[in-house]
């Protein structure tokens, strides 16, 4: 069968392998060859198949790697910059409003040097911490050991390919990691697997803003996220009972030219529906 020429957003986000949100996105911050007719968008295949293989998608494609070497690079100074970003209160008022137990498995999902994971191995019975980064995993190890947590496994792994089983966590934390991944659908899917029937996925992150030049200086692919977007995302991902609101504090970030953000956290969560219901 001859394949058709001009595609429209779904044929041609299967063609590029994400979803239609995804591509949505990309359209708003990346220079897709592509034409709005009305409320449609209409793509050439030949035009976004060039694209694909020259120009700016490389640097989409290559962007998972670049953000493992980025945080490789960075990972004896990350604290540093991170304490100046959110410092504890981003922690504190997390801690306050999901109540983690002492009989929880739970997950922390891009752990970094351990910011999150910290505080619930001292709270949880185990944590799974996984990195994409295995020079962030060293620094947390070494952290977990200092602090002399030893309830913690730490595992080297993409969000988007959990090395996990199914159906085993009771809570699964994803702290300022979703920008940093090409289809923060594919993670929400993998964080639904991993977690126990009734179990809760728990997303901080910054929310939508315009400071652009994140993507060159910090590996950010996604210029924060909207209320809506995250929740059909969860719902997309299997969810139910999502709920998306401001956490109470910003992230403050600066870059080399500079240029400075104030940008407020967003709280996204969602429960893995029941066995049955
Ligand atoms: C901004 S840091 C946040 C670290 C930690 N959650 C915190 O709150 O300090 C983002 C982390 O996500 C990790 N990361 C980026 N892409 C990833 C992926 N595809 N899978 C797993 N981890 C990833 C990075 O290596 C980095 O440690």
């Amino acid at each position: 069968m001859e394949e058709k020429e001009v595609l429209n957003l779904e044929e041609a986000s299967a063609l590029l392998g994400v979803s239609t949100k995804t591509l949505q996105k990309i359209l708003r911050e990346e220079e897709v060859p592509a034409r709005k007719i009305g409320r449609e968008w209409r793509f050439s295949r030949t035009a976004l198949l060039r694209w694909l293989a020259e120009g700016d998608s490389q640097q989409y494609s290559a962007a998972e790697q670049n953000v493992r070497e980025y945080f490789d690079q960075l990972a004896p100074e990350y604290d540093a910059t991170r304490v100046k970003c959110y410092g504890n209160d981003l922690r504190n008022l997390l801690m306050d409003k999901v109540a983690v137990t002492a009989e929880m498995r739970v997950a922390d999902i891009g752990c970094g040097t351990g910011y999150l994971t910290k505080a619930l191995a001292e709270r949880a019975e185990e944590v799974m911490a996984v990195d994409a980064s295995r020079e962030m995993l060293n620094v947390a190890r070494r952290e977990m050991e200092k602090a002399d947590l030893h309830n913690i496994r730490f595992l080297q792994g993409a969000a988007e390919e959990l090395p996990l089983s199914s159906d085993d966590y009771d809570l699964v934390f994803a702290n300022m990691l979703l920008h940093h991944l090409s289809d923060p659908g594919e993670a929400l899917r993998e964080f639904c697997r991993i977690l126990k029937p009734g179990g809760r996925a728990i997303l901080t992150d910054v929310t939508e803003h315009r400071h652009t030049w994140v993507k060159q200086e910090k590996s950010d692919l996604w210029l924060g996220f909207h209320a809506e977007e995250l929740k059909d995302w969860f719902e997309e991902a299997g969810f139910v009972e999502v709920n998306v609101e401001k956490l109470g504090c910003d992230c403050f970030t600066t870059g080399s030219q500079g240029q400075s953000a104030h940008i407020p956290i967003i709280l996204a969560t969602g429960k893995k529906r029941e066995k049955g219901r």
